[in-house]
């Protein structure tokens, strides 16, 4: 039977094959060290719980709650822009809360695409940017990532070149898979860019507090005078807060682009439970203290992880930002591509990694390592690689199959 119209249009994601590996070889007793996918192992802070707890036992908080976000929710997250990067927002016109980034940017593309309308998206990506436009019927023109002068040129090609014109340009910094964060002078670039050709600017900024460098935080494009007139940025509480189950972002910026994504969302869902709503509220108006202990376990894993992987002959740069490192695959297997070396990696060294090609073929020389294991497992990791690495020549005749099938 044919395939739907929509399923036809996303394939098989590339982390399920690496997945089930990763489960056959756990099944048969294995202990799989999981640098692949980026779910943070850390708790919620105390505090955050224990208001969804205290709250949860007032039956009126049990009913549908508010599409867009409770009142002080949103007052929330403006006071978050307004502290944070000196942006001044409106939370009723201006801020709403969504089910998590990923819906929030997943519902944007819904209520403003048109059938054909050509989105310019980085690659490689977080898979939603591009298949959250997919589905809802757009038509991706990749762009490179690095957040410098060489993104530019590829820019002015993509929109010379598309017809119909660009209706909306994705930046994600600090980004996944890369790691890479952008300045607010290149922010300032991409803006006047984006006015000069009237298209849209969607900023994914889930990783704005995962950084480590204390005297360079991660910028919001809206602060970028002007920026408010083209743009909507998305944030997420899932990495700030170590609250990625709970489902809760925000989608704020231009006015006609958030009251686009308010009404699409008015008949889909009835926002988060109230309870987790007002937990979220709690956390934003905290001191700060619990991002702070977030990013110092990264920071140190980080550590942990650039000094074991060299020293084991796995060359991995140290990122300046998010939960992940962005390693080049090292150069004996690299023909093999991403997808057969990670597969290597689970089934020779006990290892899992995102494979680079499962965010966009511009990935494949790549693959991305979680930082969500604790820094023993990330030693642990190394000295399964390291051992992996100097075994391999013993072991290549599977790796030469393995490349006469690419
Ligand atoms: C760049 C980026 N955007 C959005 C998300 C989704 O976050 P949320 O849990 O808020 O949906 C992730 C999660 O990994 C991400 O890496």
């Amino acid at each position: 039977m044919e395939e739907f119209h929509k399923v036809r249009r996303l394939p098989p994601y590339v982390f399920e094959q690496v997945n089930r590996l990763k489960a056959s070889a756990r099944a048969g007793g294995a202990d799989i060290i999981d640098l692949g996918m980026g779910n943070p192992d850390l708790p919620t802070p105390k505090a955050i719980v224990d208001k969804l707890c205290e709250v949860v036992q007032d039956p009126r908080t049990h009913r549908y709650s508010s599409s867009k976000g409770i009142p002080g929710l949103r007052r929330a997250q403006a006071a978050y822009y307004a502290r944070r990067f000196g942006v001044k927002l409106n939370p009723d016109t201006q801020v709403v809360a969504t089910l998590g980034s990923k819906e929030g940017f997943a519902n944007m593309a819904q209520a403003i695409t048109a059938p054909g309308d050509v989105i310019l998206c980085p690659n490689p990506t977080y898979p939603i940017h591009a298949f959250g436009f997919l589905m809802a019927g757009g038509v991706i023109r990749s762009l490179p990532v690095e957040p410098d002068d060489s993104f530019f040129p590829p820019l002015e090609r993509a929109v010379k070149h598309s017809i119909p014109k660009p209706l909306a340009l994705i930046v994600n910094y600090p980004s996944n898979p890369t790691a890479y964060v952008a300045t607010l002078d290149f922010y300032k670039d991409v803006i006047a860019f984006a006015k000069k050709h009237d298209i849209i600017v969607l900023s994914d900024l889930a990783y704005s507090e995962i950084y480590f460098d204390d005297n360079n935080p991660p910028p919001s494009v809206l602060e970028v005078p002007g920026a408010m007139d083209v743009c909507v940025e998305f944030t997420s509480m899932s990495k700030t807060f170590s609250m990625p189950g709970w489902r809760m972002g925000f989608a704020v910026g231009n006015e006609r682009l958030i009251a686009a994504l308010t009404r699409v969302k008015s008949y889909l869902d009835y926002g988060a439970f109230t309870p987790i709503q007002v937990a979220a509220t709690h956390a934003l108006n905290g001191d700060g203290s619990d991002i702070a202990e977030v990013r110092n376990v990264y920071k140190r894993r980080r550590d942990v992880m650039v000094d074991s992987f060299g020293k084991a002959g796995f060359e991995v740069p140290p990122p300046a930002a998010t939960m992940f490192a962005w390693a080049k695959i090292p150069e004996k297997f690299r023909h093999l591509g991403s997808l057969e070396f990670s597969k290597l990696l689970v089934e020779k060294a006990d290892v899992a990694v995102a494979p680079g090609i499962g965010f966009g073929e511009m990935g494949d020389d790549y693959v991305r390592l979680a930082l969500v294991e604790n820094e023993h497992r990330i030693r642990q990791a190394a000295r399964n690689i390291k051992k992996f690495m100097s075994t391999a020549d013993q072991t290549m005749h599977n790796v030469v199959s393995l490349n006469a099938h690419r």
